[in-house]
């Protein structure tokens, strides 16, 4: 595909087909992602692919922590206050999503269901998760988001769909236990990838704002 149209094509897929992803096509897509400018040429991330047995073993000790009410501590905080403005668009992105859905606003059922897909990784055959190291400040994770959404257009130059995830960041030790990975490796994100179902929840599509809003030009 051209660039403008992967560009225009990428949206966040919450419904997967459970077919599997040849590993060469994401191999290339990861080794053209890897052409992401970083300072100073630091590269400072590393991918894990999670398939078959552990995905599902990693999706099952999410759910079980979620449903022990174990409070979340990603290595990287949330954020948590917002300027109105972004307030807006986070709130209007909730409100359009789950009205296309037919969730009502106070069916908390149905709205813990829907959150907790983000733990079952949409049905996705495979997870990848993002880290950095733990010493790593601004810059670096700077870089990281940028191949971060390298990855996804080369992705979806393969045909192949994604959904970047920080939901599946607040648990990390447990991510590290499973993946073997030493303490000092960080989690920044997470991202479910694979074949888009046909489901209505992947015939939303998000708004953006009108380009006067984010782009100033000054003479
Ligand atoms: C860093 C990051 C983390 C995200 N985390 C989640 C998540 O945990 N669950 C989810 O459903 N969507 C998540 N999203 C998707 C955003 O909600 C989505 O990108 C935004 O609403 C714009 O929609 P689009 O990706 O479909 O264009 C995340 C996106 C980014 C960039």
């Amino acid at each position: 595909m051209e660039l403008y149209d992967l560009l225009a094509n990428r949206y966040s897929v919450r419904a997967f087909k459970p077919d599997p992803i040849d590993p060469e096509k994401i191999n290339r897509a990861i080794s053209y992602a890897q052409r992401a400018p970083s300072w100073k040429n630091v590269q400072p991330y590393e991918v894990h692919a999670v398939t078959g047995k552990l995905k599902e073993e990693l999706s099952t000790a999410f759910l079980e922590n979620i449903a022990q009410k174990i409070p979340p501590h990603p290595d990287e905080p949330y954020q948590d206050k917002w300027p109105t403005y972004m307030k807006r668009r986070m709130f209007n992105l909730g409100q359009k999503l789950y009205e296309f859905l037919g969730i009502a606003r106070n069916d908390q059922e149905a709205r813990q269901k829907q959150f907790e897909q983000n733990y079952r990784f949409f049905g996705a055959p495979v997870v990848l998760f993002f880290f950095t190291e733990k010493e790593m400040k601004f810059w670096p994770e700077f870089d990281v988001g940028i191949f971060y959404g390298y990855v996804m257009l080369a992705l979806l130059n393969e045909g192949i769909g994604s959904c970047p995830q920080a939901s599946i960041t607040i648990y990390p030790d447990m991510v590290r236990e499973k993946l073997n990975l030493p303490e000092n490796k960080k989690l920044l994100a997470g991202m479910s990838i694979g074949y888009p179902a046909e489901t209505k929840i992947n015939q939303f599509r998000s708004e953006r704002e009108e380009l006067d809003k984010i782009l100033f030009w000054h003479n």
